[in-house]
């Protein structure tokens, strides 16, 4: 009998799932799917055995009427069952917020450990729900026994840079709850804006809450809107938006961005600035030299006043300080900075910087509550009782967990959202590169640290910066599906996680983004294009993980007579090359991805690199310099580029024989915002034997200004070409970056 119903129990787990369409995320701990499903219909009733229980039942409803136009009403359970019955059970799991969900014929019954446990089990019903609009709903039956893994399941929102209205951010606190998460970071203030209302300091919101223009291209680029961009949110819009993520079970962690990424108060308030001033809302993403002074005593005054009505709006244990990227350079010159760190005994910035945190630090301690800054706060010195959020990797989280400090881990890889999720260039993000399977496959506890110590990681956040987030359907797109797959990092037992079976589930997931209207990437289906070399030639290599379609392409831009992809395609002429999916039926299901290939005597070649570029910009080698790929969008390509940190570049090409050659080019870039400034000086040289180099004696041109191409027209034979390009070295005072190195940025040598 017990083996039958295992046996049947295996089978039906099996075949059910894949007829019952149950595509949870995050992955319950634990799920035993059966036979036969419950009916949800408009005669219903929903059961509250428990107080506490009317709010999670009314955000039901609420779902219910919105997207099938019925509800259920609050009644007793009735001996023909067709009841949806709340309680409470007890559950012993680390965390708050475990649940059972057991669905029978006649009942579904969610049980949880406290209100958040029966809020959680709503959240798995209504993924249990169709993504259809009916009356007639039906719920397979089943049991689930589910618990979270992490205290602390984090989604950031940065509202600076751009803003969203109350209505979206109460939207996006419903996509969390959907998921699970438990905390929402709020990004409230930076250089770009300041976007809560102090009433202390109406200036803030007058002057802080708007910017003369904003950076409509790259950052790096000159290129702006001519529009004035405004915005904050009220107390009285915060107080509500603190309520609804309440009624969700989800505490807002307010930031309150210091001393750095502070230009939007000093615009406001210039007394606060080391020099007073005047300064201007920044226009531009990046890091401001402008910061708070950190050795007047009236700074701390001010920040201690708006802390004080930021604590009052936001009731949560934690207050986030910020602390990330503040350039030291104000405080070096500034008399107020040099005569605090002289009476504080301070040995230099970083330690004004601890010693700035530490006391606003007391303050908050003094009211009841704590802080968290970001991983900079450990310079100089951890405030005592500091949070960390590790966001330059995880090495700061570590040293804090280390040094007994509870830490939340949003390392930018692979937890900055706001990167690209595609190496198909969809839209403008940030750069990066951090796809779908990089997400789900992040593991918040790192490998350095023991059991102990390992109890000091809360959990983990995903972080969306909105610079290129200019309305709501571009946050969704990076958002989604990114935040689900790190929704079961952050849930799912770790050893329930398994990314072959999140594959599996994503396109049901995205069945339920169709059907709540939310815009979603589909990157991961892209064609993933890449560039082979075999035999002194070059290939464009397409696959895709949509085993289903087809791959098409094209070798120029002419898309009407494509041919179908079999194997790698060699590139043998320049033009564009461009490739698309296509279902059974030939139809185009993706977009069209472009890549322009210039093939040159250099393509292919063999090629090698006496100067040795930085680790970071070296990701396709010395060939990414004859790949036949140039940066055509002023976007840096870690695969296109080689990047060299105050050095020289030195390449080598063979170009297999005598060959008669006409022109040499070297494709430079220049980005000063970046610290990429163009070469000091280019120069050719030939060689027979490869040993012997003779410099050539012509001009070298430079073409453009920021895509840089450096030309000189010969008329020779040669089998052996060296190029050199010479750093710019130490960048100039005045210029961005100055007195650091250079960086050398160049991505293609062509000969024709
Ligand atoms: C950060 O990304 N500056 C925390
Ligand atoms: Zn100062």
């Amino acid at each position: 009998m017990k083996l039958y119903f295992i046996i049947f129990l295996l089978c039906s787990t099996i075949s059910l799932k894949a007829q019952t369409n149950i595509n949870l995320v995050p992955m319950p701990a634990k799920i035993n799917i059966g036979k036969g499903n419950f009916r949800i219909n408009a005669n219903t009733t929903i059961v509250l055995e428990g107080s506490g229980l009317e709010n999670t039942a009314a955000y039901f409803n609420d779902y219910l009427s919105k997207k099938y136009g019925f509800t259920l009403k609050k009644g007793s359970k009735k001996k023909d069952g067709n009841a949806i019955v709340l309680n409470f059970e007890r559950l012993d799991y680390q965390f708050p917020g475990a649940y059972t969900i057991d669905v029978n014929s006649k009942e579904i019954y969610i049980s949880g450990d406290n209100e958040t446990g029966v809020f959680y089990g709503i959240q798995t019903l209504i993924q249990l729900l169709p993504t259809k609009k009916t009356e007639h709903i039906n719920i397979p039956q089943l049991f689930i026994n589910d618990y979270p893994r992490f205290a602390y399941r984090g989604m950031h929102l940065d509202v600076s840079r751009h803003l969203f209205s109350v209505a979206y951010i109460k939207k996006y606190i419903d996509y969390l709850a959907l998921h699970k998460f438990n905390n929402f970071h709020w990004h409230l203030t930076d250089d770009q804006g300041w976007r809560i209302e102090i009433k202390k300091y109406p200036k803030l919101t007058e002057v802080g809450s708007c910017r003369s223009q904003t950076l409509a291209g790259r950052f790096g680029s000159d290129l702006y809107d001519s529009t004035k961009y405004c915005g904050f949110y009220s107390q009285e819009e915060i107080k509500q938006v603190v309520q609804y993520a309440a009624a969700r079970y989800i505490t807002i962690i307010p930031e309150i961005d210091m001393p750095g990424h502070c230009l939007a108060a000093l615009a406001s308030y210039p007394f606060l600035g080391c020099n007073k001033g005047p300064y201007k809302v920044m226009e531009t993403w990046g890091v401001a030299a402008d910061v708070l002074c950190a050795g007047n005593d009236s700074t701390y005054v001010f920040m201690q006043d708006v802390l004080d009505e930021v604590m009052q709006l936001f009731p949560g244990q934690y207050i986030h300080i910020g602390g990330d990227e503040c350039p030291k350079e104000k405080w070096k010159t500034c008399p107020v900075c040099q005569q605090k760190m002289k009476t504080e005994n301070l040995k230099n910035e970083h330690e004004l910087q601890s010693y700035f945190t530490q006391r606003i630090e007391k303050y908050v301690n003094s009211k009841g509550r704590k802080i968290i800054g970001w991983d900079e706060i450990l310079e100089g010195g951890l405030a005592p009782n500091a949070a960390v959020m590790s966001w330059r990797g995880e090495a700061g989280g570590i040293a804090a967990a280390k040094q007994n400090h509870f830490v939340v881990m949003t390392p930018e890889r692979p937890l900055y959202l706001n990167w690209s999720q595609t190496k198909n260039e969809d839209s403008v993000t940030q750069g990066g590169y951090n796809p779908l399977e990089d997400v789900y496959n992040y593991e918040p506890i790192p490998k350095e640290l023991d059991l102990q110590q390992s109890k000091f990681i809360l959990g983990a956040q995903g972080n969306l910066w909105s610079e290129y987030l200019m309305n709501e359907k571009k946050l969704e797109y990076m958002l989604f599906p990114r935040m689900s797959a790190l929704a079961e990092v952050l849930w799912t037992p770790r050893n329930k996680r398994n990314w072959i079976d999140f594959e599996k589930r994503l396109p049901g997931i995205i069945e339920r983004y169709k059907f709540q209207g939310t815009n979603y990437s589909t990157a991961y289906y892209d064609i993933q294009p890449g560039v082979l070399v075999s035999g002194n030639e070059i290939f464009w290599k397409l696959e895709s993980r949509n085993q289903d379609g087809k791959i098409i392409y094209v070798k120029d831009s002419n898309t009407n007579s494509p041919l179908t992809y079999k194997a790698p395609v060699l590139i043998n002429k320049t033009g564009l090359y461009g490739a698309a999916l296509t279902d059974t039926t030939n139809r185009v299901i993706s977009s069209w991805i472009w890549q322009k290939f210039y093939s040159n005597k250099a393509t292919g070649k063999k090629i090698s690199l006496t100067t040795e570029p930085n680790k970071s910009y070296s990701m396709g080698g010395a060939f990414s310099l004859v790949d036949g790929v140039q940066n055509e969008r002023g976007m840096l390509r870690s695969a296109q580029f080689l990047g060299f940190n105050g050095k020289n570049l030195e390449a080598i090409i063979d170009l297999g024989a005598l060959t008669e050659i006409n022109s040499i080019s070297l494709h430079a870039f220049e980005q000063k915002g970046s610290w990429i400034y163009r070469p000091a000086s280019v120069s050719f040289f030939i060689s027979g034997d490869g040993q012997l180099f003779a410099p050539i004696e012509s001009p070298v041109k430079l073409i453009g200004n920021k895509n840089l191409l450096y030309k000189t027209l010969v008329n020779l034979k040669a089998r052996y070409i060296k190029v050199a390009a010479k750093n710019n070295g130490i960048i100039a005072s005045g210029e961005p970056g100055a007195g650091n190195n250079a960086w050398l940025f160049v991505d293609e040598i062509e000969v024709n």
